[in-house]
């Protein structure tokens, strides 16, 4: 049996990139619970409710979401129903229970026209179905529970499931040239400092009942494109003798999607510090630790 200075939390997307670092870092005072989609579909608000009821949670923390940025344009439904239903279900049930809920949200809120770092308070304006049901949760949250922290965040990256660092690595193996979109920018940004940002929010957020509310960003230090970005990963992937293919640098035009992506995906992460002391380091830094866990898993599968 817990001891009963153990705080119970549910969390949902514990397979994804946050979540399972979420998972990973938790000090013992928290013990998390994180349901399987499975277990616990977004699209389910009865199972939410009942779910959020059934025990005296300490909070809840909404990881999950549909993710699959091109697929949500001709899968509206399904994403609405997973970023923007699932967390107003887990807003209300968290409001009764008068628990605080923290929800994972992006970037794809703005339009990417600003020139400059956004700010929270800058006006939304989403360009693609993702972003728009980002947008609709984001709302959702708000008006329900008013003990919310939305935490924005952009470009995740990690050692583990789909993301940048993994698929230039992967490409690299059978590419020695690519060609990477240069004229779209942003705050490369690592699974774990997000997770370790979540956990001193959701400390603080558990022992006051004043701690500060509503929407932040979180993001590692500095910008890059993601051309950039590409090539810094083959510099830090050369240095431990992974492949370095040459990259070139290209407009978005040369690269369609089926989503449009905001050109400026920059986040300004001044207030969570003001409010919470969170300090993000630089994207270097913390990408250099992925990479080299990722070249250290290559090695050891090597024969
Ligand atoms: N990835 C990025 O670059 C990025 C950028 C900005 C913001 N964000 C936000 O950050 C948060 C975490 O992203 P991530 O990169 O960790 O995501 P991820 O690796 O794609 O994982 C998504 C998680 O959500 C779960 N999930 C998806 N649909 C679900 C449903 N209908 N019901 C229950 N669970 C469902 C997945 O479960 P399965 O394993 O079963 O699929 C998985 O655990 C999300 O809110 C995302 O919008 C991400």
């Amino acid at each position: 049996m817990s001891s009963p200075d153990v705080r119970q939390i549910l969390l949902t997307g514990g397979s994804g990139q946050v979540g399972a670092e979420i998972i990973r870092l938790a000090p013992a005072q928290f013990q998390i619970v994180a349901p399987s989609r499975a277990q616990l579909d977004l699209s389910d608000a009865a199972a939410i409710s009942r779910l959020v009821a059934s025990q005296p949670w300490a909070a809840v923390i909404n990881c999950a979401a549909y993710t699959a940025v091109d697929k949500a344009e001709s899968d509206v439904v399904t994403a609405w129903a997973a970023n923007a239903m699932g967390p107003a279900a887990f807003a209300q049930a968290t409001a009764q229970a008068q628990i605080p809920l923290i929800h994972i949200s992006t970037d794809y809120v703005f339009d990417g026209s600003k020139d400059g770092f956004y700010v929270e308070d800058d006006p939304v304006a989403p360009i693609g179905v993702y972003g728009a049901s980002k947008e609709g949760g984001e709302q959702a949250v708000r008006t329900a529970n008013p003990r919310h922290v939305i935490l924005r965040t952009a470009w995740v990256v990690s050692p583990h499931g789909a993301n940048f660092v993994k698929t230039m690595l992967r490409l690299a193996e059978s590419r020695p040239e690519l060609r990477v979109v240069a004229d779209q920018r942003g705050c490369p940004t690592s699974a774990t400092d997000i997770a370790q940002t979540v956990l001193t929010v959701l400390a603080r957020m558990v022992a006051d009942p004043e701690a500060p509310t509503g929407a932040y960003h979180f993001v590692n230090e500095g910008e890059a494109s993601w051309c950039e970005f590409a090539r810094e990963i083959f510099r830090m992937a050369g240095e431990r003798g992974l492949p370095t293919p040459v990259v070139h640098a290209i407009p978005t035009s040369e690269y369609p999607t089926p989503a449009r992506r905001p050109a400026n995906s920059r986040l300004d992460a001044g207030k969570l510090r003001r409010d919470y002391g969170i300090t993000p380091r630089p994207w270097r830094v913390a990408v250099e630790e992925i990479v080299a866990t990722l070249a250290a898993s290559r090695q050891k599968q090597e024969p």
